[in-house]
């Protein structure tokens, strides 16, 4: 492969005149040049010199014209910004780390050393920015090779190379998820030997990685991985727990564990939306910890749905996922999950239709695909059952939609004009009467219009005591009408 072609921006032809004015060596490295072989163009370029990173960016800058530089003299990095391109510049290093910490103890070094630091050795790949050898491949650890069979591996010895960081046990798995490439044998067992180091990694940076593996095409590839290395009982040892299968009286219920790894796929062949794949990654969560044996009925996991909404925040806050609207997307989609399918079990009731929407309000095309994935059984005629039911609740939920409008309910009287029209001020009963208003929309009993909960206020109000000292002839109609 000709490397030049990808080497035609002027910020390339930049660095290397500055390389060849200051007489210090730079290359492109790591992420950049994997992806010109994975045919993935990125605009992230590593560049690294013989040298200072911090004064070589600065004169680059300077030729770039541009302003948008930041300096990290104690890490000796800069990184610049020029138009849709993100160039950061780095010292070469020689590097260890102490045990405790991944602050490094950074020594000058030259490429040799600091190709042998990086991760793997697909991500070890630099090319020359200098004129003498401008665009020339330096793999020393074969790494072209690893990228053609999909291998990912490290430069040296993984126990050295997990040991100057763990975050790169994570970040092997989430490289083989994303490249669907395989982790050489050594490197695996180095994982396994080493798995418990991943406590020293914070949150975030464990996060980062597993949203990344999240995205991939088949996300369920990297949680098998992280299971195997037995990353995952540090991770999200809940996860672990819904390992395996139990038998009692010849009855066992299904391996939760792989029946959410199937869901997730399912929901990820549908759907890039990152929360629904949470979602659906712990949609069953609280299983373990639901299930019991009832005779005559076999297992049950009764209530698992709001067991499991109650776990997400504290599993969010432990991952350092955000405690946002994120969260209470994924918690409602853990909440909601079995309503569909009990729904479509029945008679599908218009009312029960409602009540649907009016709680899933605008996520209920959400929560419908990761019902639909949530479908695994091995029996063909069970799965074509529930699709075919399902199919019915997407039509009733349309019809329903149309007509009554409840995905994103309001109530249509006001609490203030209940306060107004019985002369009362904030209360209980105002609750009461805007609550029976909403039932009674939602059971069908009237329609989502202003006239009729005008009227059921009025009636209501009387039912429970109160007089109304101002009404709107317009809207009232006789109760026998
Ligand atoms: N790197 C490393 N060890 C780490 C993180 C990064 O050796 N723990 C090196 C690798 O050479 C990597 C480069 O730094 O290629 C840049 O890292 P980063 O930007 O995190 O990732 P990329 O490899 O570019 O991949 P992606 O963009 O998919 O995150």
């Amino acid at each position: 492969m000709e490397m030049r072609e990808f080497l035609k921006h002027k910020i390339f032809s930049i660095v290397s005149d500055v390389a060849e004015f200051e007489n210090v060596d730079a290359y492109v490295i790591g992420g950049y040049v994997r992806d010109i072989f994975l045919n993935r163009p990125s605009k992230d370029i590593d560049i690294v010199v013989l040298g200072s990173g911090v004064d070589f960016a600065r004169k680059v800058a300077r030729r770039l014209r541009t302003t948008k530089v930041s300096y990290f003299k104690n890490f000796g990095t800069a990184q610049l910004k020029y138009h849709e391109w993100d160039v950061e510049f780095v010292g070469a290093r020689k590097e260890s780390y102490r045990l405790d910490s991944r602050k490094p103890i950074v020594e000058n070094g030259t490429l040799e050393d600091d190709q042998n630091r990086r991760d793997f050795t697909i991500n070890a790949l630099a090319l020359s920015l200098n004129k003498r050898n401008f665009g020339e491949l330096i793999d020393p650890f074969d790494g072209v090779n690893d990228l053609k069979r999909g291998i990912i591996r490290t430069p040296l010895d993984p126990l050295t190379t997990f040991s100057d960081d763990p975050l790169r046990m994570l970040r092997a798995v989430r490289f083989a998820t994303q490249l669907n490439f395989d982790i050489e044998p050594k490197t695996l067992d180095a994982i396994r030997q080493m798995n418990g180091r991943i406590k020293i990694v914070s949150a975030e940076r464990i996060t980062d990685e597993l949203n990344k593996m999240m995205t991939s095409l088949r996300p369920s590839m990297g949680w098998f991985l992280l299971d195997e290395t037995g990353l995952l009982e540090y991770i999200l040892p809940e996860f672990v727990a819904l390992k395996g299968v139990e038998s009692r009286n010849g009855i066992s219920h299904k391996d939760n564990f792989l029946h959410t790894l199937e869901v997730l796929d399912n929901l990820s062949a549908k759907s890039d939306n990152l929360w629904l794949r949470w979602a659906a990654l712990l949609h069953d969560i609280a299983k373990p910890k639901t299930k019991r044996f009832i005779q005559g009925q076999g297992w049950t996991f009764h209530g698992h749905e709001f067991v499991g909404a109650k776990m997400i925040p504290s599993i969010f806050r432990k991952l350092k996922l955000p405690l946002n609207d994120k969260m209470k997307y994924v918690q409602k989609m853990v909440q909601l999950h079995l309503r569909p399918i009990v729904l479509s079990q029945d008679e599908v009731t218009d009312s029960a239709v409602r009540r649907l929407l009016f709680d899933a309000g605008d996520d209920i095309d959400d929560l419908m695909m990761l019902c639909e994935a949530d479908i695994t059984s091995k029996n063909d005629a069970t799965v074509k059952r529930h699709l075919a039911n399902f199919r019915i609740v997407r039509k009733k939920l349309k019809e329903i939609e149309e007509k009554d409008a409840i995905r994103n309910f309001q109530p249509p009287v006001s609490g203030e004009l209940i306060m107004d029209t019985f002369g009362i001020k904030p209360c209980k009963e105002v609750g009461v009467i805007k609550t029976r208003i909403k039932d009674a929309i939602l059971d069908g009993e009237i329609h989502n219009n202003f006239v009729e909960a005008y009227n059921l206020m009025l009636k209501v109000g009387r039912e429970i005591g109160l007089t109304p000292i101002k009404i709107d002839q317009r809207y009232v109609v006789p109760e026998n009408k």
